[in-house]
């Protein structure tokens, strides 16, 4: 079905063929319809508990009715007070203090703010450059995009973010390596001269940019020991692959690194409402004053989503669903690797957790980008035909790939029916891409 959304007095712009959901229970979502389709990435990599978790529903319920909104500026709340600590607990000492958000994007601003605003308050304001990777995605505010390694959502936006050289996502210097490693960014440091480098940020493991392409443990602690030597700032943005998703409760913690900031989303509140998430490590705290910390958002820290996302790390804590992630990330690696065997299109699987991609090899990426129908869309579309939501990723030829990341509360047996799934639609395509060929 075609909809299109009625813009008065102006062109009616004709959005997607998409299904009308209308319910939502563990791992399945509804149309209108009444078809049902496996969450095979978890909405864009968000619902890490599933849909509907009725004792989330039950908190969300009582909160909505005893308050939803008080500022952060004239009341304090329990449930924000629990949720500060319950966040701590799980970073541990080397944190000290939380400073909420509406999305991923804000949080990735506000650690921006916070790294830059820490160097000038040590009179250090000629460090105006913060090194990220590229594909990387950050966000898609205007200071997250300017830092952002994803190109396509840049596009048009550079006056609003080029101008000064705070925008340098560092590339791998090998066409045939998709992310940076140790040599390339001791280049990048040394070529922007180090005193200049306000903070590194990275993700542990990408999303829609990179395809799940892990920043190698080695190059996480190199990159981690550039900041301590030249008295740069490490941020992790964990917005994707925190709270459980890449089998701990951050991907930092795989490598043993230590960063300063940490900004968070997503599964935070797994989708049950919109919050994000910076989190304080203690050099950035000292010297902050208190006004910097309570700068935010209107709605930044209120009593509805501050009660909705304790619910869900107090479920994700209980069902110990990060060390799910872990046992389940050998599981869906096997079934990927035999895929890709299988599949003359298909690249080497990446990724960690329940946070994996297919990839689509460079060759068949290449052409069917120029042919116009991108090969992780069209494997997208032929699962959501077969009852299965995937997600699309690539930034780059080499990232070209389709994001597997389910609920982590995914039985055995709805793990099996993806994966039986995602077979029938890669055989669609298999067929249509020899039909293209004959023809
Ligand atoms: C790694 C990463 N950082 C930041 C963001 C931005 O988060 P949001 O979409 O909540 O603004 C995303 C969103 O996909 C992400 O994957």
């Amino acid at each position: 079905m075609t909809t299109t959304v009625p813009s008065p007095g102006r062109v009616e712009i004709p959005a997607p063929a998409l299904p009308v959901a209308v319910r939502a229970r563990g791992v399945r979502v509804y149309d209108e319809d009444g078809r049902a389709y496996i969450d095979g990435s978890s909405g864009p990599i968000c619902v890490n508990i599933g849909h509907s978790v009725p004792e989330v529903l039950k908190v969300m319920r009582e909160q909505a009715e005893e308050i939803t909104f008080v500022h952060r500026s004239q009341f304090a709340h329990r449930a924000v007070e629990g949720l500060t600590s319950e966040i701590l607990s799980i970073t541990g000492s080397d944190f000290r203090e939380v400073v909420y958000t509406n999305s991923g994007s804000e949080a990735t601003e506000t650690a921006l703010r916070l790294a830059m605003l820490h160097h000038h308050r040590n009179g250090q304001r000629q460090r105006d450059v913060v090194l990220t990777q590229f594909p990387s995605y950050h966000g898609m505010t205007a200071g997250a995009l300017g830092v952002s390694g994803h190109p396509a959502r840049r596009a048009g936006l550079e006056p609003l973010h080029d101008r000064t050289a705070s925008t340098l996502p560092v590339s791998s210097s090998d066409p045939e390596r998709l992310l940076p490693d140790a040599g390339d960014w001791e280049r990048a440091f040394a070529e922007i001269g180090p005193a200049r480098v306000a903070a590194v940020m990275v993700e542990p493991v990408g999303g829609a940019s990179s395809g799940a392409a892990e920043l190698p443990d080695s190059v996480f602690r190199r990159v981690e020991e550039l900041c301590r030597e030249h008295g740069a700032l490490l941020i992790s943005d964990e917005v994707m692959t925190g709270f459980g998703r890449v089998g701990q409760w951050f991907g930092y913690r795989r490598a043993n690194v230590v960063p300063d900031l940490i900004v968070t989303g997503k599964g935070l509140s797994a989708g049950y409402t919109p919050i994000g998430a910076c989190v304080v490590g203690q050099r950035v705290l000292a010297g902050q004053s208190a006004a910097d910390l309570a700068f935010g958002h209107t709605m930044s820290g209120n009593p509805l989503s501050a009660a909705t996302a304790l619910a869900v790390l107090q479920f994700t804590r209980e069902h110990r669903l990060p060390e799910r992630a872990e046992q389940l990330h050998q599981v869906a690696r096997a079934r990927l690797t035999a895929l890709s065997s299988e599949f003359s299109f298909l690249g080497e699987p990446r990724g960690r957790g329940l946070l994996q991609a297919l990839s689509v090899n460079r060759e068949h990426a290449v052409a069917a980008r120029r042919s116009g129908t991108p090969l992780p869309q069209l494997i997208c579309t032929r699962a959501r035909e077969r009852g299965l939501i995937l997600y699309p990723a690539g930034a780059h030829d080499l990232a070209q790939s389709v994001l597997i990341a389910p609920p982590l509360t995914i039985g055995c047996a709805d793990l099996d029916l993806l994966f039986t799934k995602l077979e029938s639609a890669l055989r669609a395509v298999a067929t249509e891409l020899a039909e293209g060929e004959e023809s």
